[in-house]
């Protein structure tokens, strides 16, 4: 067992941080205020191979390997878990999904634009009446020879308004169940399809994140990913992956606030000590720091395994479960240890605190992992 980073993964993950602590970090709280969807940033990100990390070089991708993707997606997220979770869907929902399930014509089309950041894309699974039970899909693809005819509506869509490319679940046979439901590629500027209100939401807030709407929306039989009636298998598979990319984030967002909530610990006078002096802040320091590591560890080791081609699915819901739990608690902890300071935007730790929550519900909810995990290990 190797527990050591090879000079790659330091060089990539020093990238990261570069462009996190120089880049993101100067606007990161106005675009909070005002929900500014990070545009030039997310240009940036593709120029840097951010966008396309896993993706094999032939479709313009970086070519790196998921441990790589993890200490990026913590470093980007320390610092701004919007462009993360924009990051996070671009790479693990749709350009990996594409890539292992899609066809060559499919790569060849929408791919190599995806992996480059020439565009980005989106995953529509959810929808009004369908979150956690992803089986009770209601959207239709009903199949009409030559092409499908797509109704319905999603919800909650990451990068919803600014992405051109949809992965998109429709029920196309209701009475077979899950086994009825078809992935298509369907592209934002189709006639029928209505990018819905975004929503004002607590937390990364500069990401966007609206409901899609679908009206009479054709859609040609060769944007099907796989066989007939492949895609909840293929959203399963992908959320797989996608939960080492929100356990990366979660991961982050804890370590940007333990690192901020240390700082300031040791610059903080009380009593006539700095505060990291006092036993009832060392505690809480010691405990952020075990629990960060121990969610760091979960997710590099989802992340072997995925690169090992080994099963990791009961890794990523354990990484997932641990670190998002972890990142609300040391966040909530770091707005503790700054006081009333910790209340106040400047000193970030309340905007980490918000967008923490959400890495508990997305891409699954906590009690979702839950249930992943206890059927692995039960054996159902
Ligand atoms: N890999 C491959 N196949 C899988 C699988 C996996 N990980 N998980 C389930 N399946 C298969 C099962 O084997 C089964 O197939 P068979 O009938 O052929 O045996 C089929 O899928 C149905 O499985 P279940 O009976 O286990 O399904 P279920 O209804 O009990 O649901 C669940 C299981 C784990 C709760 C699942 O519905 C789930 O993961 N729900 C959460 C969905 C989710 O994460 N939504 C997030 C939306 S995306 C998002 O947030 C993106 C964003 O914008 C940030």
């Amino acid at each position: 067992m190797d527990f050591q980073l090879s000079e790659e993964h330091l060089m990539i993950q020093k990238a990261a941080r570069d462009f996190a602590q120089t880049e993101l970090w100067k606007d990161v709280i106005e675009r909070d205020i005002h929900a500014k969807f990070p545009k030039d940033h997310v240009k940036k990100m593709g120029e840097l191979g951010f966008l396309g990390m896993m993706v094999d070089p032939k479709y313009g991708g970086s070519g790196l390997d998921t441990i790589s993707y993890v200490l990026a997606m913590e470093e980007i997220s320390k610092v701004d878990a919007s462009c993360s979770v924009i990051m996070s869907v671009n790479n693990s929902l749709v350009c990996w999904g594409l890539e292992t399930f899609g066809n060559e014509e499919q790569k060849q089309k929408y791919l190599t634009r995806l992996a480059t950041g020439d565009c980005i894309g989106a995953f529509l699974l959810s929808e009004p009446e369908a979150g956690s039970d992803a089986t009770s899909q209601r959207t239709t693809a009903l199949d009409m020879g030559d092409h499908y005819l797509v109704n319905g509506t999603k919800n909650w869509i990451t990068n919803g308004g600014s992405a051109e490319v949809y992965m998109v679940m429709c029920q196309t046979h209701v009475e077979k169940g899950h086994k009825g439901i078809n992935c298509l590629i369907i592209e934002r500027d189709s006639p029928g399809v209505t990018v819905g209100k975004k929503e004002d939401k607590m937390g990364i807030r500069s990401s966007d994140t609206h409901s899609i709407m679908f009206q009479d929306v054709k859609v040609p039989k060769e944007n099907r990913i796989g066989e007939d009636g492949f895609g909840f298998k293929f959203a399963m598979k992908t959320l797989d992956g996608g939960r080492i990319g929100i356990a990366s984030q979660a991961l982050g967002i804890a370590s940007g606030a333990y690192e901020l909530a240390l700082k300031y610990s040791k610059e903080r006078k009380a009593f006539g000590k700095e505060i990291s002096n006092h036993q009832a802040i060392q505690f809480k320091l010691a405990d952020m720091a075990t629990k960060i590591e121990a969610a760091r560890l979960l997710c590099l080791k989802a992340a072997w395994l995925k690169d090992q081609h080994a099963d990791y699915g009961l890794a990523s819901a354990m990484a997932k479960v641990f670190a998002s739990e972890t990142a609300m608690w040391v966040t909530t902890e770091a707005v503790q240890i700054h006081g009333g300071y910790g209340y106040v935007r400047e000193y970030h730790v309340e905007r980490m605190m918000r967008d923490a929550k959400i890495t508990q519900i997305y891409e699954g909810t906590s009690e979702v992992q839950r249930i992943v995990i206890s059927r692995h290990i039960i054996g159902k």
